[in-house]
């Protein structure tokens, strides 16, 4: 594993300051997390409920990254940073392989409850956070992150199929549970409309498959009506890197 260092988006939590956030933000947070509580069980899979548990939320403040992050590296190693918005991919790549996930730590606005066009720290929390701290899934994410690497200091045509894997798995997976379909993608389980959505019969479910997934793009402007659907993390980590030994990547 490499060390995240060598980008400039790695900052210690511990000495970065907290922002000194407002009542309403607090309230924004409280009504968010209110809805998802009650949206999610029987529709996150366990693994990512299990990993919502672990976090130790507040239902009323919003959290510190700095203490969400050491809750995390307990279980898997992870650790969060903090960013003021999206990251450059080759950045973006090192911190994911150096085990750490770019966080924001700030809340949409009043009237962004349903919707919000960049992330928040409700996205990247109630969104990512959870299934950081399971063994499988954040195996996966670091070698997604080895791999990405790779391909961007290549040039390897994978620079455009990674995208569309991380969009199909980590922001809008599904996965089949021994009790029926259940949701683990980040995009989905941080968005109430995307929840229902994804269950509904609005939407087209496919087989995992990585080529398929790779060779298909995505919209980001609208619900999705095409996902992917995993028999296992242990599934989605074992194809990942079946996949790129085939592609010859990370
Ligand atoms: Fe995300």
């Amino acid at each position: 594993m490499s060390a995240p260092s060598d980008t400039a988006y790695m900052v210690d939590l511990a000495t970065f300051p907290v922002p000194d956030y407002s009542d309403t933000e607090h309230e924004t947070w409280t009504r968010l997390y209110a809805r998802q509580r009650e949206l999610l069980p029987g529709r996150a899979c366990d693994e990512y409920l299990a990993g919502l548990a672990r976090l130790e939320l507040s239902e009323t403040r919003l959290p510190r990254l700095v203490d969400i992050s050491r809750r995390i590296e307990q279980y898997t190693g992870w650790r969060l940073t903090r960013v003021a918005g999206l990251v450059e991919n080759d950045d973006f790549f090192t911190l994911l392989a150096g085990r750490c996930f770019p966080s924001t730590d700030f809340i949409r606005k009043p009237d962004e409850l349903d919707y919000t066009p960049a992330p928040d720290m409700f996205h990247d929390l109630i969104g990512h956070a959870p299934l950081l701290t399971h063994s499988r899934f954040a195996a996966f994410f670091e070698r997604f992150g080895h791999a990405g690497k790779a391909a961007f200091a290549s040039g390897h045509p994978a620079t455009e199929w990674l995208p569309r894997i991380y969009w199909y798995t980590v922001e809008f997976g599904l996965i089949r549970a021994a009790e029926g379909l259940r949701i683990y993608g980040s995009g989905i389980v941080s968005s109430p409309g995307e929840v229902l959505h994804s269950l509904s019969d609005a939407v087209t479910r496919h087989d995992f498959d990585l080529d398929a997934i790779a060779a298909r793009d995505y919209d980001i402007w609208h619900m999705q009506n095409d996902l992917f659907v995993i028999d296992s993390f242990d599934q989605l980590e074992d194809d990942f890197a079946a996949w790129c030994r085939e592609a010859r990547l990370g």
